[in-house]
């Protein structure tokens, strides 16, 4: 038996029970006559308190220090009401096995390590508390999301990783170049540092087997090809952005829902969002109460209110227009000025969704459906507090014409897009979608400060180690 939940409130219904519990050490007091031993396996935010006394098996290996924090041990005993007040139960050790050892070099020791230099330990830090929490409720929010599109009849598509075609036309694209195995020619590297990588060499004239190609910034376009076919789907997968921000909300690589709708336009795209956004809320705030608590207490205080409001209450509607007219009757001076037109900046974003309220879209991508207003096009973006742009999202220009006209104004490469335009030719209808940044909820849900703290290894302009 593993069982490990020992919190506060949960373990009473166990005394008695005989278990086994398999976990690293997080803290160790020896005192004269009893040992106390915090294990934890993942499993929950709580550790489980082991008491043990000198007669317990393998006491020797505490004795003579060989189990330390950070080592991996096994224990088993009974489980007790506890003395104590931070925990309801805990375990009366009657064996413990050491698995494998910690040196006293071992970082994550009991005082409490900065962000930035956990951020340094990334493969050590999911031993913490903070991004255990993190990591469950992440796990959370990407059950919840298939479960919300699963239980609404989406389906499911792949998007591919390596792509010709740039989703935004903003040319914030990687490059894929080509590794050739054990050939002993190479045309010069325009870097000098990495002339080999692992013995194999790198051909600079090839990038994909001779033909450009990149790393997605947006899984859209393909969703929209599977959309015209099976009506309602969504994304679920890695995008890549080469923008060389070093900002708390940007990441290179970050993970993007997109949902893709058929026969629908953009109020559906937005009853969809909202949908969407209260649901996960709501599936956290039911399923992951410890961690939520935890949060709550020490990463942002009256996050659960603030969730509970967004599960429950209606969100508030403001077209572009508004926004900008709520801007320019601000009393505030922005770095940014504000005019009709202009993309909003984050500071605008914040102005809206923290002193105004509301939701406005950025500038219009080439795919987005004009309006019939000629200048204006089908487009919204949520903001949240705290984070600003959490979704942006459109209805798609279904109309071919329109749609190439729109590509020649951008000198977009029509050519490339001949498949896109296909979609247009054959049984066009009107659809619409949205892409939420995974990584933004996760901030959004938890009140991390920092991106690069929800997800597990952060890919930021200088930082690919682990
Ligand atoms: O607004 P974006 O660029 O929209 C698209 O890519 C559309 N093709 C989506 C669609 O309609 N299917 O990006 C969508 C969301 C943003 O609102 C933001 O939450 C997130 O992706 N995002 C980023 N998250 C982390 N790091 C970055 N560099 C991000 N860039 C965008
Ligand atoms: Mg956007």
């Amino acid at each position: 038996v593993v069982d490990i939940k020992s919190g506060p409130t949960e373990g009473l219904d166990k005394v008695g029970q005989n278990l086994v519990v398999k976990g690293w050490v997080r803290t160790l007091r020896v005192q004269s006559s009893v040992t106390f031993i915090e294990i934890n396996d993942g499993s929950c935010l709580s550790n489980m308190q082991c008491v043990m006394d000198s007669d317990a098996e393998g006491y020797d290996q505490v004795e003579t220090g060989l189990i330390t924090t950070g080592a991996s041990i096994w224990v088993q005993g009974v489980v007790v009401k506890s003395q104590g007040s931070k925990q309801k139960v805990e375990l009366k050790v009657k064996k413990i096995v050491l698995v494998g050892k910690s040196d006293n070099s071992y970082p994550m020791q009991k005082k409490r390590a900065s962000r930035e230099f956990l951020r340094t330990k990334a493969h050590l830090r999911p031993r913490t508390n903070t991004f255990g929490a993190v990591a469950r409720v992440r796990n959370a929010l990407a059950y919840a999301t298939h479960r919300f599109f699963q239980e609404n009849g989406f389906v499911w598509v792949s998007s591919p990783i390596i792509t010709a075609s740039d989703c935004e036309g903003a040319g914030e694209q990687f490059c894929v170049t080509t590794l050739i195995p054990n050939s002993h020619e190479t045309t010069d590297s325009p870097i000098d540092a990495i002339p080999k990588l692992n013995d194999k060499l790198i051909d600079w004239s090839q990038d994909f087997f001779g033909k450009p190609a990149f790393l997605t910034v947006s899984g859209q376009l393909n969703a929209e090809t599977y959309a015209t076919a099976l009506s309602d789907v969504y994304t679920f997968g890695p995008t890549f952005r080469a923008e060389n921000s070093n900002t708390s909300r940007h990441l290179a690589e970050f993970w993007m829902i997109e949902p893709e709708l058929a026969f629908a336009d953009l109020n559906d795209d937005m009853a969809c969002a909202t949908a969407y956004l209260q649901y996960v809320v709501r599936y956290i705030l039911d399923n992951c109460k410890e961690d939520m608590d935890f949060f709550n207490t020490w990463i942002e205080k009256g996050i659960i209110d603030r969730l509970s409001d967004v599960a429950d209450k209606d969100f508030v509607q403001v077209t572009y227009t508004e926004a900008i007219d709520l801007l320019l009757g601000a009393k505030k001076k922005f770095e940014y000025p504000v005019k009709w037109g202009c993309d909003l900046q984050s500071e605008h974003e914040r102005y809206i969704t923290e002193e105004a309220f509301g939701g406005c879209p950025d500038i219009k991508a080439f795919y987005m459906r004009l309006n019939d207003d000629g200048k204006t096009v089908a487009a919204m973006d949520m903001l949240v507090p705290r984070i600003g742009e959490l979704i942006g999202g459109s209805q798609r220009e279904e109309r071919l014409e329109l749609l190439e006209a729109r590509l020649d104004d951008l000198k977009l490469n029509k050519d490339a897009y001949w498949w896109y335009l296909d979609l247009r030719r054959y049984g066009s209808v009107p659809h619409a979608g949205f892409g939420l940044g995974f990584e933004r909820l996760v901030q959004f849900a938890t009140g991390m400060d920092n991106i690069r703290d929800v997800i597990p290894f952060p890919r930021t302009p200088g930082s690919a180690e682990f």
